[in-house]
């Protein structure tokens, strides 16, 4: 079968990685992939968001099956577009992507269907925006619409941060047309974790959870960014967790997204907030996570393909994953300045040396290979150094032992990746 992965990050070179390695594969392509990719996969220069070229590029080869990771081209409607051609692909589509496409439809869809979630208003009048956050106090959270590339959310500590918040994306234009309407709502407290299960219209599969830190610096501070690094399983996601979860929020969504008419098939990654031992949903995504799903296929032991093809056939029931029972962790290196402006073009050296090192993989986000043959760093992520171990501190261990051999004075990562599940297990 001739599969064509789309997407360039560190999701998309595990997800080519774990491909590879099926029997059902005859021919790997990936657009535009990158340079950890192209040991995976053949790489052709189409951008994931280039619907069109996409559609060309797999008439054109005869693709049999196209996984497609970034929402971008989700919400876009890449897999519809598909479907007409009788092509088949992983991944929602454009209706059912709306999941994550717009934040108001997940808050009014929580609401109809009584699924546990922060309290909320929807606002495209700055005004009446204002008169909410006045009602409720602070903190409180001020989210973009649409999508904004894991930047449309701000957390506000003080009424005047909460209104400045407002005006950038209604009257401003901080996010085009995807602030152009705003979700205000409860901030929760809490301990943050992800559940990915996998979806075939009818039934839902869990696949495994994670942790990532989103913050840029150690002790999780400074500014936000797409994920620094992850670990999977989420210590507190236990057996009993994975029962509520399932229960409250994940079956509910299923079963009514198939009422409205939107059947949800692929991969769903809800965002969580537990506390006092309650999950509540702070956001649907509809791909997997970068970097989580890069601890995923660490931690995976089946064959990912037949998964992906199950879910988009509607036959997942009666389907088996199979998982270590160890601890994957991986370690973001980005650019310096990232999530800020950073520079392009550095060399990075020693990634031949990490393969010594046993239970370690390095997956691409952002590089290329330049004109001498060396590999350099082309975006804000770049690396993302994922090992395996018996627990959290072993996979620790291991990954900033990997870290410790890349020659590359231009990047940074952070110090503590898996802190909380490490302390977990001292405490223990
Ligand atoms: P989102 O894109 O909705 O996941 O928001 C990005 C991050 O903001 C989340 O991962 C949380 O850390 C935080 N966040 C979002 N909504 C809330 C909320 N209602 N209360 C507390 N933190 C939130
Ligand atoms: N790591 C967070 C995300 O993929 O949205």
């Amino acid at each position: 079968m001739k599969v064509l992965v789309v997407g360039g990050g560190g999701r998309e070179h595990a997800l080519c990685w774990a491909i590879a390695g099926s029997p059902l594969v005859t021919a790997l392509y990936c657009a535009p992939g990158n340079a950890g990719i192209s040991q995976e996969a053949e790489c052709v220069q189409i951008a994931a968001e280039d619907i069109d070229g996409l559609i060309r590029f797999v008439q054109d080869n005869q693709i049999d099956f196209v996984v497609i990771g970034p929402e971008a081209p989700l919400v876009a409607g890449l897999s519809d577009k598909l479907a007409e051609i009788n092509v088949k692909s992983f991944g929602p589509s454009a209706n059912a992507a709306v999941m994550e496409g717009s934040k108001g439809f997940m808050k009014d869809f929580c609401a109809r269907h009584d699924i546990p979630t922060a309290n909320y208003g929807r606002f495209t009048n700055s005004k009446l925006a204002k008169e909410f956050i006045a009602e409720n106090g602070v903190p409180i959270v001020v989210k973009a619409d649409g999508l904004a590339a894991g930047k449309g959310v701000i957390i506000a500590e003080t009424i005047e941060q909460a209104n400045a918040a407002v005006d950038d994306m209604l009257e401003g234009d901080a996010f085009g047309a995807a602030g152009a309407e705003l979700v205000i709502e409860e901030f929760l407290g809490g301990e943050e974790a992800s559940f990915f299960v996998l979806c075939d219209g009818e039934i839902a599969l869990p696949l495994a959870s994670a942790q990532d830190h989103k913050r840029v610096g150690d002790s999780d501070t400074g500014p936000n960014t797409g994920g620094m690094g992850a670990y999977s399983p989420a210590p507190i996601i236990t057996p009993s967790m994975t029962e509520k979860i399932m229960e409250h929020i994940i079956q509910p969504t299923i079963l009514g997204m198939k009422l409205e008419g939107k059947p949800y098939k692929g991969v769903l990654y809800a965002g969580l907030m537990i506390e006092n031992d309650q999950p509540k949903l702070l956001e649907y995504n509809v791909r997997f996570g970068d970097p989580e799903c890069q601890v995923l296929m660490m931690r995976l032991m089946s064959d990912l393909l037949p998964a992906l093809i199950a879910s988009s056939d509607g036959v997942l029931k009666d389907f088996d994953l199979r998982w270590y029972e160890e601890t994957a962790l991986t370690v973001v290196m980005a650019a310096n300045g990232y999530p800020g402006s950073y520079v392009k073009g550095s060399i990075i050296r020693g990634l031949d040396d990490t393969n010594n090192h046993r239970g370690l993989k390095i997956f691409h986000a952002g590089t290329s290979i330049d004109e001498n043959g060396e590999t350099v760093a082309t975006g804000g992520r770049v690396l993302a150094v994922t090992s395996l171990g018996k627990n959290a501190a072993d996979a620790q261990t291991n990954a900033y032992k990997g870290i410790n051999v890349i020659d590359w004075p231009e990047g940074f990562c952070r110090h503590d990746i898996g802190w909380r599940a490490v302390e977990r297990e001292k405490s223990r």
